[in-house]
């Protein structure tokens, strides 16, 4: 290849700023194309955190991981389908990813916080805002400063939406055509790396939800609306098109806000699954629990959908001051939103309700008594973090409903995040990373593994197309 490549980046989300700035690092040049007049994507929005095993941060908290570990958690979760290589790949590059985003861009990742189907705390965020903005911020930042201090570097372009990959004769990918406001522009590049997100938004009529999961059509979606699925159609529009995986296994998340405001709005804010690692409880329409909190994200949304189909909803999440005081940036946001409600105490609150006071008073009493290890939760909750509620005591409270939040199913890459055809074969001078590839996680995602996913093969994919 050129003794300094061009490297075309498609999305500028968390994938694709990880995957500029490893090219850049690796000497090449940097075109990074984003449809959207901002950068950053669904990435901007995450606020769990993201996830590493055998880090700095989890060292200095006692926390004994290891990669093996994590590889476990994420193959139980992914289910008998689950991808060994790729499963590797997102588990054995955790830790130094996260070393890469404290080290470099200078991220604060010193918080770690349990989220569901991992067997020790692992997902990490800084002191201050949402991780994901944090993270893209401190990312794009960097890359405008290369762009403004180095020449022709970087060229990072906003509002340009990519229709088309440019192939040669032979079926290598020679670059993409882009539209914007002015028209419609050829770009050229030694490589191209697919970044454009999930579909977790892609509600046309003869979209990506609508062929493979009719379903899930009429769910609201915590996905913001460039999620529409455009690197999957790039890809597979090939003369010999890539592959796509598991394309119909979609999450559902189980805390998407039910905003008092707008309650039927297509798009809510999701209510971060840290909430629950923090001692969130769900309660039904009487006031009683009906899941472990902590469970995976497909388990307990499989949950509330029973109790939705029963006509036992409102669901209700609740935090006790202790919990809300664990993610106070969070909440005090969410309250400002109007998404949450605090009351005085778990009375007042029923009252408002209307749901039998006695109900709320056993649902806290139990909870407060598993927490203490006096009884053993019979829904099978062991972690306890800020367990003790009691209906003397103030709680915030938010109604909160399934929503679309994240799609599994994506662009079949190896673990070198190439781009592969339906014989498995790479596609010459093409890469994909972040959410538009599929088969990392198959049946289930775990919390905090998709901005590790897009900060792991965005890292792979930017130094295979740049070192070739
Ligand atoms: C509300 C919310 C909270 C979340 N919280 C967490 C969390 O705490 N931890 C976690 O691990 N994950 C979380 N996730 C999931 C995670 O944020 C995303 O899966 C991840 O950020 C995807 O990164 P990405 O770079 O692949 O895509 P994105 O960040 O979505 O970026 C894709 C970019 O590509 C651009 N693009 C799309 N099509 C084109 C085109 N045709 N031409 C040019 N540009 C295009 C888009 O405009 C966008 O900027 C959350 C998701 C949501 C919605
Ligand atoms: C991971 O799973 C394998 C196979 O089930 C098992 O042998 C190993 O002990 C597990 N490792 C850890 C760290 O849990
Ligand atoms: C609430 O959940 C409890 C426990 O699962 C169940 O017994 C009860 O019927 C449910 N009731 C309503 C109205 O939600």
């Amino acid at each position: 290849m050129a003794n300094q490549p061009t490297i075309l980046v498609i999305g500028g989300g968390l994938a694709g700023l990880s995957a500029s700035h490893t090219a850049l690092d690796h000497g090449a040049r940097v075109v990074l194309l984003d449809k959207k007049p901002n950068l950053g994507g669904n990435s901007v929005k995450a606020s769990s955190g993201i996830n590493g095993a055998n880090t700095e941060a989890q060292k200095k908290h006692g926390i004994s991981d290891s990669v093996q570990l994590f590889y476990n958690d994420t193959e139980t979760s992914a289910g008998t389908l689950s991808r060994p290589n790729l499963i590797q790949a997102l588990t054995a590059n955790s830790a130094g990813a996260l070393t890469w985003l404290t080290t470099q861009f200078k991220i604060d990742l010193s918080l770690v916080s349990r989220l569901g189907g991992h067997s020790v705390p692992r997902t990490h965020r800084g002191t201050g805002g949402a991780p994901g903005w944090a993270m893209t911020s401190a990312l794009i930042k960097k890359l405008q400063e290369v762009e403004s201090s180095q020449f022709n570097r970087v060229r990072v372009r906003q509002g340009a939406k990519v229709i088309r990959l440019l192939e040669d004769g032979s079926g290598k990918i020679v670059g993409a055509e882009y539209e914007n406001e002015e028209g419609r522009y050829e770009e050229r590049a030694d490589a191209v790396i697919i970044a454009t997100g999930g579909y977790a938004a892609d509600f046309s009529d003869h979209g990506y939800l609508s062929k493979y999961r009719p379903d899930l059509f009429a769910f609201p979606t915590a996905s913001g609306d460039h999620a529409t699925g455009d690197g999957l159609l790039l890809a597979t529009s090939l003369q010999k098109p890539a592959a796509l995986l598991d394309i119909e296994k979609i999450q559902v998340h189980p805390t998407g806000f039910v905003d008092p405001k707008s309650p039927m709005a297509k798009t809510k804010f999701l209510a971060a699954e840290a909430l629950r690692g923090a001692g969130a409880i769900l309660i039904n329409g009487s006031g009683e629990r009906f899941v472990n909190e902590l469970e995976r994200r497909d388990v307990v949304s499989g949950k509330m959908h029973e109790v939705i189909k029963a006509g036992e909803a409102p669901i209700r999440l609740i935090l006790n001051e202790e919990s809300s005081a664990a993610l106070k940036t969070h909440c005090d946001f969410y309250l400002a939103k109007g998404l949450m409600k605090r009351y005085d105490s778990g009375e007042e609150f029923a009252i408002e309700a209307k749901l039998p006071l006695e109900n709320l008073r056993n649902t806290f009493g139990s909870h407060t008594m598993y927490g203490e290890g006096k009884a053993t939760d019979p829904l099978g909750k062991t972690y306890f973090d800020n367990s003790w509620y009691s209906v003397e005591k103030p709680v915030l409270v938010a109604e909160i409903t399934p929503v679309l939040h994240y799609t599994m199913g994506g662009i079949s890459v190896d673990s070198s995040a190439r781009v592969l055809d339906s014989q498995g074969v790479p596609i010459s001078g093409l890469y994909a990373a972040g959410e538009v590839i599929g088969g990392v996680h198959v049946r289930n995602r775990l919390g905090g593994s998709s901005l590790l996913e897009a900060v792991v093969f965005g890292r792979i994919a930017g130094e295979t197309a740049a070192s070739l």
